[in-house]
């Protein structure tokens, strides 16, 4: 397969590699950002931009191995959300994260972006994820219900974005303050607005509903922003598990907790997508960094 791609592909600033468990994965070098996705799950495990540092966290602890989520960077989560509604034995996040996608065009863009192109079935969906590594992060995963389809079919998604950032404590999130939100660290609750930036002060595990917003993550301590920019996606979810959702999760150091925040560019619950057959929709999260001065009041 290696081979295969590497005669495929042959393109200055592409590389392919395989780890000692068979995953491969495709290494972006160029002037514009470096980065890497394993195609198992089309993951964008990293991405950082020139002149920045990583932008994307992984766990030390993450397993690399199939048939297992990588922890870290951006798990696409198709065809639902969290644990599966009926059946709790399915992976949760659903099966997009977990199978072979398969890597159908790569080129280098005129901005010097490097522009990938995955593919996957999960019956009976036909799925497309395009991702291009430059100065930005743009992923966008097109889902087509095919026109032969039985029926209509509905689905949820989700762009499971991890976050490195100095210490989740001090960091705030703007963009979601008019938004309502599912609480799921507190009996699913339907909670109002807050009007104010997210600070996070113990686990937090939020669904926000009905929101096209930007998000704008402040690292003070990092002298950075990030942007979330979306399309196509109606829910954000804001995850981080504190002291001991962490201990109880294999593949995440019991003491990496500060150094992360997800904001997930999502269609859940409500939101979910409900296609006919013939019909697509894509969900897109554009993510950028800039310099955040010191003397910035918050
Ligand atoms: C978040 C969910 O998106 O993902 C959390 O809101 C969940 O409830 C987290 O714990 C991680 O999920 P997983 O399946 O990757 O451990």
């Amino acid at each position: 397969m290696l081979n295969e791609l590497k005669q495929r592909f042959s393109i200055p600033g592409l590389s392919f590699e395989q780890n000692h468990n068979g995953l491969v994965s495709v290494v972006i070098q160029s002037a514009a950002c470096t980065g890497e996705l394993f195609f198992q799950g089309a993951h964008v495990s990293s991405w950082r931009p020139f002149g920045h540092e990583p932008v994307l966290w992984l766990s030390q602890k993450s397993n690399y191995e199939k048939g297992k989520p990588i922890r870290g960077g951006v798990p696409i989560c198709f065809p639902w959300f969290g644990p599966n509604a009926s059946n709790t034995t399915l992976p949760a996040h659903g099966f997009a994260r977990l199978q072979e996608w398969q890597l159908v065009g790569a080129q280098q863009k005129n901005s010097g972006a490097m522009e990938l192109s995955l593919e996957t079935t999960i019956d009976p969906f036909r799925l497309s994820f395009q991702v291009e590594f430059g100065n930005e992060l743009k992923m966008t995963l097109k889902t087509l219900l095919p026109q032969n389809a039985m029926s209509s079919q509905s689905y949820e998604d989700a762009l499971h974005t991890y976050f490195s950032v100095s210490d989740v404590r001090t960091i705030s999130i703007r963009g979601l303050e008019p938004a309502s939100f599912i609480d799921k660290v507190d009996d699913a609750q339907l909670k109002p607005a807050t009007d104010s930036p997210i600070r996070i002060e113990s686990e937090t595990d939020r669904v926000y509903l009905d929101t096209q917003s930007d998000c704008v993550l402040e690292d003070t301590q990092w002298k950075r922003a990030i942007r979330v920019a979306k399309l196509g996606s109606a829910s954000t979810v804001v995850w981080n598990p504190w002291i001991d959702k962490s201990k109880r999760m294999a593949d995440f150091g019991d003491a990496e907790w500060p150094g992360m925040v997800c904001i997930e560019t999502a269609n859940i619950g409500d939101s979910r997508i409900r296609l006919s057959p013939g019909e697509s929709h894509s969900t897109t999260a554009v993510i950028s960094v800039d310099a955040l001065s010191t003397n910035r009041n918050l």
